[in-house]
């Protein structure tokens, strides 16, 4: 599949995946690993592809080239869905330098134990093919400290490593090619789930990246599509996404044994809506939901209202998991409060009112509590609730 001119895509579109980091990410429209050949007076293979496919990868190149004709190998991040092959690559092209940053070089040898022929890169270095040029820029925890991203002269073309990719298996390579929903709720999925943490640096990384004034005709990411009509879409959509993001929307979750605490979330619901007509509410079960899809919209949401029975000595433990993986990715400026039902020690609401304030929300004083299932004087007093949560998100 031809990138642009002198570049090839040479990776794996993995239709059947649907976890991703061991069984932590969903990956529910599969994913691709991009590997890309680029075909000038020297030949340059930018990344490969997970271990899995190494073979595969292998076999595929060799139909396309003489891999005794390659120079280089440019490792723009060694995490094994992208350096998966490069143990059988060097075997099968001991000839050929890898290029990759120093920190690269630590990663490489933490996975591999291997001391190959490095060549270490650094911001603003080059590396001439030939006709094109590739210039590095370092984007350290974007989302590792090895990540790199490397500009193409000529073709104009930004390996961009992780950033700006989406776990989406395609046919097609190009977003003009691609459903536009579809690709920007994956690429949105990927920075809520994977770079929230790094928001400050994604920030200045793209500031360093504007400033460089280079002429992108296509951002060729690790994942998913490249962006070539939505080049300045994609890039305005990651500055908006790094810098506290949120949509007018308020999302409830909530575990629930005998749908008491369901049912105490659906009248909190009518409550704020009640206050708050143009507000979009979203209501998720954690247990019956798929936990990346909701931290996505917890992502997109300006507050969140987290619910769980007590449950021994806490609280069910989808909620828990929940709120440790919210908390592991430090959203900024969002509301948030705790409900619950309980038997005999409301202790719910407050676990989950401390794990809210741990993952830096912004948490309303008061708290819903309903003893065993919710009465009629209960409903009342959660639809209030709900209302004055709306209040609260006014303020
Ligand atoms: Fe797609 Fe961070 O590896």
């Amino acid at each position: 599949m031809k990138i642009s001119n002198h570049v090839s895509w040479v990776g794996k579109v993995d239709w059947e995946l649907r976890k991703f980091h061991g069984e932590q990410l969903s990956t529910n429209n599969g994913s691709s690993y991009n590997a890309y050949l680029v075909e000038d007076e020297k030949v340059a293979i930018v990344d490969s592809v997970w271990t899995p496919f190494a073979k595969e990868f292998i076999e595929n190149l060799k139909s396309k080239i003489e891999l005794s004709k390659i120079d280089y190998i440019v490792v723009l991040h060694a995490e094994p869905d992208h350096s998966g092959a490069l143990p059988l690559l060097v075997q099968n092209a001991p000839q050929a330098k890898i290029v990759c940053s120093a920190s690269a070089v630590k990663s490489i040898k933490g996975y591999y134990h291997q001391d190959w022929d490095f060549q270490v890169v650094k911001t603003g270095e080059k590396l001439s093919l030939g006709k094109t040029e590739l210039t590095f820029i370092e984007v350290p925890m974007l989302h590792w400290p090895d990540s790199t991203m490397a500009f193409l002269s000529e073709d104009n073309v930004l390996f961009s490593s992780d950033a700006f990719g989406q776990h989406y298996a395609s046919q097609k390579i190009f977003d003009n090619e691609n459903d536009q929903t579809e690709i920007f709720y994956e690429a949105m999925k990927y920075f809520a789930n994977i770079l929230t943490p790094f928001s400050k640096k994604v920030t200045k990384k793209i500031e360093e990246l504007l400033a460089l004034n280079l002429p992108i005709s296509v951002i060729a990411p690790a994942h998913g599509i490249a962006w070539k009509d939505g080049i300045k879409a994609i890039i305005d959509k990651y500055i908006l996404w790094a810098n506290a993001y949120s949509e007018n929307q308020i999302t409830l979750i909530y575990d629930s044994m005998y749908n008491s605490t369901r049912r105490m979330a659906e009248i909190i619901a009518e409550g704020i809506q009640a206050e708050c007509d143009d507000v979009k509410i979203k209501i998720f079960n954690s247990s019956k939901s798929d936990i990346n899809d909701v931290v996505l919209e917890v992502f997109r949401s300006k507050a969140v209202l987290v619910g769980s029975p007590s449950y021994n000595n806490g609280i069910l433990h989808s909620i828990a998991g929940l709120l440790d993986e919210i908390k592991g990715l430090a959203m900024e400026n969002k509301k948030a409060a705790a409900f619950g039902s309980y038997g005999w020690s409301p202790a719910n609401v407050k676990i989950i009112s401390e794990s809210l304030k741990a993952a830096g929300f912004d948490v309303f004083a008061d708290t819903a509590k309903a003893q065993w299932n919710p009465s009629e004087a209960d409903a009342t007093k959660l639809f209030d609730f709900g209302k004055e949560f709306a209040k609260f998100l006014k303020q």
